[in-house]
């Protein structure tokens, strides 16, 4: 039997003095409002494109490829067996992926951090030539496992060679007090050339630690990370900045170094609070102006700054813009797509994973906008996760206008010098597995997806593999 509900609205109203008005007649006035918000909307995109409207999606049939969603199913094992009075003392909680992630002693470590399989492209079997394995051990050129964490690329146009530049952390692990996070005390930059991005010679140690003097910025007993290089038109020297630190984190500054060539020696010059303000993660970018900026996690990491570089690249001016502010985002990695600015950033978890953020700028000063998560495919904890990895570049592929490599560092506290490289697909524009929840589904901005590869290639045709 039906019940009348005396609390139900009625559907139907009146209005304009006694006229009869449908629901439907109020639904479709609002899909009206709707779709004349989203014209206003496309008109003002077109404003901002100099007066083209751009419907910004990925276009390269060879990058469609990597554009599948490849979906991961990784098991969690059976909890291991523990004694009655050990269950009673401390009752299981049930086991995550991202617990297993942690657990150095995790029956599914080899999934996270495989050790038989490497990257050797010395072994060059056909099947395996320029495949990028994320998580894998990746050789150099001699064999030895590659240390460059926290890097980022340079393409040197003059040797058209490209430079890895990274923290080289091939020491012990240990933590310097009862509560000082996992640490390798500093041992320099390292810098690898490749012409084909896969392939990398070992350059040695660009920016060596200070092994004497421990009031030195780089005594070994301090902090290096994330350092970037870029190449200055004007001076012709390579500008190298880092994040300069002591062992709890409290120094807070950037460090800067120069070089006439992109293998060094880099001379160290000098550090700072940038524009006075506390700096933990940083990166620089160089906008296609040959202008330089520095952005850096600031306000114990409660927020961004971002402001140009002086023209030499030796210094900051005083121009500086808070950006995302409260979000306690790290990690910084900005590329740039068709006039507009794209960042990824992390949260702040130590060394552990979490989830990535797009954000999106019509300037790099800002304002920037939130994108939401860009992780597509592998399964619901990898993509909460980074592929449990974290951002350190994004590097644009030339050639294919809106596909980039997205760099991430798998880290391994228990052992950092075995952190690996998560390198992925980065494209502006494809398609991604959910969609992001902005302007009523109608991005402004073009949608940034990183997709889960176990395995992947750059496309033939690439120009890097022309020079091999
Ligand atoms: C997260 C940062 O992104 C890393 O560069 C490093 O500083 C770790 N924190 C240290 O816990």
């Amino acid at each position: 039997m039906r019940m009348r509900n005396k609390y139900r609205k009625p559907t139907t109203f009146r209005c304009n003095a006694g006229s009869r008005c449908s629901t439907s007649a109020v639904v479709w006035s609002l899909v009206g409002c709707f779709f004349m918000f989203q014209l206003y909307t496309l008109v003002r995109q077109k404003d901002r494109l100099g007066g083209e409207i751009q419907f910004r999606v990925s276009n390269h049939p060879q990058f469609h490829e990597l554009e599948q969603v490849e979906e991961e199913n990784i098991q969690i094992p059976p909890p291991r067996k523990r004694s009655p009075r050990a269950a009673k003392r401390k009752p299981r909680r049930p086991t995550t992926l991202i617990d297993e992630f942690l657990d150095e002693n995790s029956q599914i470590r080899h999934v996270f951090f495989p050790q038989k399989l490497a990257i050797d492209p010395m072994k060059d079997t056909a099947n395996d030539s320029y495949y990028f394995y994320p998580g894998r051990i990746w050789l150099d050129t001699d064999g030895n496992p590659i240390q460059a964490h926290g890097g980022g690329i340079l393409f040197d146009e003059k040797s058209r060679t490209y430079y890895w530049y990274g923290e080289y952390k091939d020491g012990p692990t240990y933590h310097a007090h009862k509560r000082g996070v996992a640490r390798v005390d500093i041992i320099g930059v390292g810098c690898y050339s490749s012409n084909d991005l896969w392939k990398w010679k070992n350059e040695g140690l660009v920016l060596a630690a200070e092994k004497a003097n421990e009031t030195h910025d780089l005594h070994k007993s301090n902090v290096l990370e994330r350092p970037k290089v870029i190449y200055n038109d004007h001076t012709g020297k390579y500008v190298m900045w880092m994040h300069i630190d002591d062992v709890n984190y409290t120094k807070a500054s950037v460090g800067v170094a120069i070089s006439d060539y992109p293998t060094g020696p880099f001379d160290y010059l000098y550090s700072k609070r940038p524009h006075e303000f506390d700096s933990r993660d940083m990166t620089i970018f160089k906008d296609d102006d040959g202008v330089a900026y520095l952005i850096y996690s600031s306000d114990d990491n409660s927020e961004l700054h971002i402001g140009p570089l002086t023209e030499d690249y030796l210094d900051v001016t005083n121009t500086v813009r808070r950006i995302l502010v409260g979000q306690h985002r790290e990690a910084p990695a900005l590329f740039k797509h068709e006039g507009t600015y794209y960042m990824i950033t992390s949260g702040c978890t130590g060394w552990a994973p979490n989830e990535a953020l797009g954000h999106a700028a019509e300037s790099v000063m800002g304002p920037w906008e939130f994108m939401g998560n860009p992780c597509a495919g592998g399964n619901k904890v990898s993509r909460l996760t980074t592929f449990f990895a974290q951002s350190t570049s994004v590097l644009p592929v030339p050639g294919f206008t809106g596909s980039f490599i997205f760099m991430a560092d798998r880290w391994n506290p228990a052992d950092l010098r075995d952190s690996r490289y998560v390198w992925l697909p980065l494209i502006v524009g494809g398609p991604a597995d959910r969609p992001l929840d902005y302007n009523f589904g109608f991005p402004l901005w073009s949608r940034v997806s990183i997709y889960w590869h176990r395995k992947w290639k750059l496309p033939q045709g690439w120009s890097g593999w022309k020079r091999i």
